[in-house]
C-alpha cells in the first residue's frame, strides 16, 4: 500500500539517499536496518513529508504523493514517532497527545473526552503518568512511550517507528512489540526502524536494508534471514569488530565512593565503591533508585545525608562542579543533556575543554581544536565533519558525538546513562572497546543502561537496585541477562 521508489537525496556533497526504496503492504511489519547515517531516517522523513527528496516518488494506495509537511501526511493517515523525540517539556502529558488539539465536543475540546480516548492507549504501553504533570519531569522511556502512545491516537494506516525502543527498558519494548503486532494484524502498515537486530527478527515479517543510501536487501522474508547475514548486507563485506577485550586492570588509586547516601524518594541508606580500572553497572526498574546514584555522582542531585568522593576527595556539589572535579557524564538523552544541536561539531566536542575542564594554560586555537574534533571523528567513525551543524549528523553519530565530547576533556569519571542509545551494531561494540580502554586505564566507569546486553558486554560488576536499595551485585561468570533481569524483578509479580 506504501511505496517509495528511486529516492536521491542529498545534502551539500553528501549523498544521503541514492536510489533507495521500500514497499510496505497491510498487515505488516516491515523492518528497515542499516548502519548509523545509511540514511534510514531521511527515507522515512520523505514517507512523511518532513524532507522533499531530490528524485523519486512515494506512493500511497497506487497514487503519487509528495506531502507538503508531516501534518499533510498525517491527513492521510501516516503517523510517525521520529528517531529525535519532538515532546514540548514545559506542557502537559495530554497536550502533548493532542498536539492539534484533540477531539471536539459541540466544537469545545473536551479534556474529559481527551483522557477517556488516551487511557486504553497509555495502559496498553504500560505508561503510568499523571496526564497533567509536565512532560519534562518524565523519564527518556516516558517521553518515547508518550510519543508512540499520540502517533497511535492519529488512528494511522501507516505507522512509521523510528528506533521506537531505543530508551525502553526491556519490558515497554515486549508490550511495544504486542502492540505493534496488533494492529498490524488489524491492518496497519507498520515500517519499524531499530539496531536491535533480535528485536526485528521477534517482530518483522519483511526486512529492508540500506546501505550507504543504497537500498541492498529489497523486502526479504524474516524467516530468510539471520542476525549474521543482516550485520553483513548493512557493512558490506568489512568484518564486525569483535567484542570488548576483558582485560583484568591494575586497579588505580582513583575511585569514587557513596557513603550512606540517601535522597528523599530515590535512595535510602546506599553505600559503594567504584574503583579505577572497573566497569561498575547500576541496573534496576523505572525509580529502583540506579539513577539517582549516577546523578549524585554528577552533582545533579545533592543527597540530604551521607556523602559522596570523587578521586582526588572533591564533592560534587553542583554538576559544575562535578564536571571541575573530572566527571563525565555521558547520556543517550543526547538532545536534552548532552549537545548543542545548533552548533558546528567541533564546538560541542571541545565544549568541555573550553569551559574549564582541563584547563591547563591559554585557551588553544580554533584550528587545534577542530584538529582534535577531526582526530575524534575518526576514531569513533563519526560520519560528519568538525564544521557541519550537529543537528545534521544521524541519530546515532550525534550519540558518539557526546562520548568524543567526554574523550576530549579526559576526565577520571566517566557516567554513562545509555551511552550507545541509537548506535548501530558495529560502532556499539567500538564504543564498548573504548569504554572498556577507559577503564583499564585506570578510569572509574559507572554505567546505567536499558539494555541488559549492554551491560552483560561490559561490566565487571552490577548493583541491582530496588526501591532505593542495592539488593544485589552479580559478577564474574554469575553476570548474565537473566540473572539480571531476575534480581531486578526479585520479589516483584511474577507477570512482569
Ligand atoms: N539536514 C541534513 N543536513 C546535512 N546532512 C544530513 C541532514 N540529514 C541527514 N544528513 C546526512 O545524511 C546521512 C543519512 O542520515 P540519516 O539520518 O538518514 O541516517 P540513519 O540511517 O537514520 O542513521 P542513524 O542510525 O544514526 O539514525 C548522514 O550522513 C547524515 O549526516
Ligand atoms: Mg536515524
Amino acid at each position: 500500500m506504501l511505496t517509495a521508489a528511486g529516492l536521491v537525496k542529498h545534502y551539500g556533497g553528501v549523498a544521503a539517499l541514492d536510489a533507495a526504496g521500500i514497499t510496505v503492504e497491510r498487515g505488516e511489519v516491515h523492518a528497515l536496518v542499516g548502519e548509523n547515517g545509511a540514511g534510514k531516517s531521511t527515507l522515512v522523513k520523505i514517507i512523511s513529508g518532513a524532507v522533499r527528496p531530490d528524485e523519486g516518488t512515494v506512493e500511497l494506495d497506487g497514487r503519487t504523493v509528495a506531502f507538503a509537511n508531516t501534518r499533510r501526511a498525517a491527513e492521510q493517515g501516516i503517523a510517525i514517532v521520529s528517531q529525535e523525540l519532538m515532546t514540548f517539556g514545559d506542557l502537559t502529558v495530554l497536550e502533548n497527545l493532542y498536539p492539534l488539539g484533540g477531539p471536539r465536543r459541540f466544537g469545545l475540546v473536551s479534556a474529559r473526552e481527551m483522557r477517556r480516548r488516551a487511557e486504553p492507549v497509555l495502559a496498553d504501553l504500560g505508561l503510568n503518568v499523571d496526564p497533567s504533570a509536565r512532560v519534562e519531569t518524565l523519564s527518556l522511556a516516558d517521553r518515547q512511550l508518550l510519543e508512540i502512545s499520540r502517533a497511535l491516537l492519529q488512528n494511522p494506516r501507516v505507522l512509521i517507528l523510528d528506533e521506537p525502543t531505543s530508551a525502553l527498558p526491556r519490558a515497554a519494548a515486549d508490550r511495544l512489540a504486542k502492540t505493534t503486532r496488533r494492529l498490524a494484524d488489524r491492518g496497519l502498515a507498520v515500517l519499524y526502524i531499530s539496531h536491535f537486530l533480535e528485536e526485528v527478527m521477534r517482530i518483522a515479517q519483511r526486512v529492508t536494508i540500506l546501505r550507504d543510501g543504497r537500498t541492498v536487501l529489497v523486502g526479504e522474508e524474516i524467516s530468510q534471514v539471520s542476525v549474521d547475514s543482516m550485520v553483513s548486507a548493512m557493512l558490506g563485506g568489512t568484518a564486525p569488530p569483535a567484542a570488548a577485550r576483558r582485560e583484568r586492570a591494575v586497579r588505580g588509586a582513583a575511585s569514587v565512593a557513596l557513603t550512606g547516601i540517601s535522597v528523599p524518594g530515590r535512595l535510602r541508606d546506599v553505600s559503594l565503591t567504584a574503583a579505577g580500572g572497573e566497569v561498575v553497572g547500576l541496573a534496576g526498574l523505572q525509580g529502583a533508585g540506579h539513577l539517582a546514584v549516577l546523578d549524585a555522582v554528577c552533582g545533579r542531585t545533592r543527597p540530604a545525608t551521607g556523602s559522596v568522593r570523587l578521586p582526588g576527595g572533591a564533592v560534587p556539589r553542583s554538576a559544575r562542579q562535578a564536571v571541575a572535579a573530572g566527571v563525565a557524564y555521558v547520556s543517550g538523552d543526547r538532545k536534552g543533556r548532552g549537545l548543542m544541536l545548533d552548533q558546528p561539531l567541533w564546538e560541542n566536542v571541545t565544549a568541555v575543554r573550553r569551559l574549564g575542564l582541563g584547563r591547563d594554560g591559554p585557551l588553544p586555537s580554533r584550528r587545534h581544536m577542530v584538529d582534535r574534533t577531526a582526530d575524534l571523528i575518526r576514531r569513533l567513525r563519526i560520519r560528519g565533519g568538525p564544521y557541519d551543524l550537529t543537528t545534521q549528523l544521524s541519530g546515532g553519530n550525534q550519540q558518539k558525538a557526546v562520548l568524543a565530547k567526554w574523550l576530549d576533556a579526559d576526565p577520571s569519571v566517566f557516567v554513562l546513562d545509555d551511552p550507545t542509545r541509537g548506535v548501530d551494531i558495529g560502532a556499539r561494540a567500538e564504543m564498548h572497546e573504548i569504554v572498556r580502554d577507559l577503564a583499564n586505564g585506570g578510569k572509574v566507569v559507572l554505567i546505567a543502561s536499558t539494555d541488559l546486553t549492554e551491560l552483560v558486554d561490559l561490566c565487571d560488576r552490577v548493583l541491582v537496585f530496588q526501591r532505593g536499595r542495592i539488593t544485589e551485585e552479580i559478577d564474574g561468570p554469575e553476570l548474565s541477562e537473566q540473572a539480571l533481569s531476575r534480581a531486578m524483578n526479585a520479589g516483584f509479580a511474577a507477570s512482569l
